[in-house]
């Protein structure tokens, strides 16, 4: 794929079916995937309607097929060999939401989500799978059980003196900060809630401050309706910290999932 990468002064659309067609043609087992065609325009910004359109555009997700996925195009090598990822640096999958997922490898594919060399890899990989391998893979998480007991370290929070305590901003936000409740889109036990809004329990500590401060700073803007990144705003690094801990902790303090 390197050097379709080159090729910076087409359009990005063009450049994107490029790198798709050089990574098909360098790997024999992804030639028989059918070029992705789910995403809109490359780059274009999510409104409500065209990303519902374009999750509903995806074929359905299997999960078995997703294993597959996951093993052969190296996902477990990072990740985990059900999510659960084995080192600090990389996020969990296991327990997330599917259109969460699939929304993310959109995102990466197209360059929405690009917040900083971490990302680019995920964007190289995510530009080598078709539709129904990301719809698959998608379907894969969802069904393995959430991570529980995160062996990471946690942030060293040392509240500032108007912080909001982790517990009372999941459960009731802070109106002054126009701060809505996490749980209110994030589900009561971080499970997911509607649509792409993610499963955050159990997750890694690190990459959750990591991905917080990135919408809170604009490098991570893929969120369709800026939510996420005015809720970030509102945060003091020290809040985010501590609920990291609150939902890195969260499966083994409810004891679900
Ligand atoms: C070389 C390591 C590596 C491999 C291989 C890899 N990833 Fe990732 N992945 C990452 C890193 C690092 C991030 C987090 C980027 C960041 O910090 O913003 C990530 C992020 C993600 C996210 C977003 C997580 C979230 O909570 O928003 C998804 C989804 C994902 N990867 C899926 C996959 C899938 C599917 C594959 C295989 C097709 C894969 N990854 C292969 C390293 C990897
Ligand atoms: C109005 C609904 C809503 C509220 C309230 C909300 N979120 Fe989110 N959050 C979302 C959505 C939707 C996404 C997915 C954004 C995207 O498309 O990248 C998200 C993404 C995230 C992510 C990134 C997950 C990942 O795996 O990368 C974190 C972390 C997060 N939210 C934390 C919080 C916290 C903490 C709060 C409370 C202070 C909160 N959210 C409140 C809707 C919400």
């Amino acid at each position: 794929m390197r050097p379709a990468m080159k090729i910076l002064t087409l359009n990005r659309a063009t450049t994107l079916a490029l790198i798709c067609l050089a990574s098909a043609a360098s790997l024999p087992t992804l030639a028989s995937a059918p070029a992705h065609d789910a995403a809109p325009a490359a780059a274009t910004k999510w409104t409500p309607g065209t990303l519902r359109n374009a999750l509903a555009a995806l074929p359905k997700g299997n999960a078995e097929a997703g294993k597959k996925v996951h093993d052969t195009l190296f996902c477990a090598s990072c990740h985990g060999p059900t999510g659960v990822a084995p080192t600090q640096n990389w996020p969990h999958l296991a327990g997330q939401k599917a259109a969460y997922t699939a929304k993310m490898m959109l995102d990466y594919q197209d360059k929405r989500r690009l917040e900083g060399k971490r990302a680019e890899l995920m964007h190289d990989i995510a530009v080598m799978m078709s539709p129904q391998q990301i719809a698959d893979v998608a379907a894969f998480y969802e069904v393995q059980a959430a991570p529980t007991g995160d062996g990471t370290p946690r942030p060293q929070a040392n509240a500032a003196p108007k912080d909001v305590p982790a517990t009372t901003l999941v459960r009731r936000g802070d109106k002054t900060r126009l701060i809505t409740p996490c749980a209110s889109c994030h589900g009561v036990v971080g499970q997911g809630g509607k649509l792409e809004a993610s499963a955050l329990a159990g997750q890694n500590p690190l990459y959750f401050v990591r991905t917080m401060l990135d919408f809170q700073g604009g490098a991570r803007h893929n969120d369709s309706v800026k939510g996420m990144s005015s809720f970030a705003k509102n945060l003091s690094r020290s809040e985010i910290e501590a609920l990291a801990t609150y939902y890195a902790d969260l499966p083994v303090t409810r004891g679900v999932r």
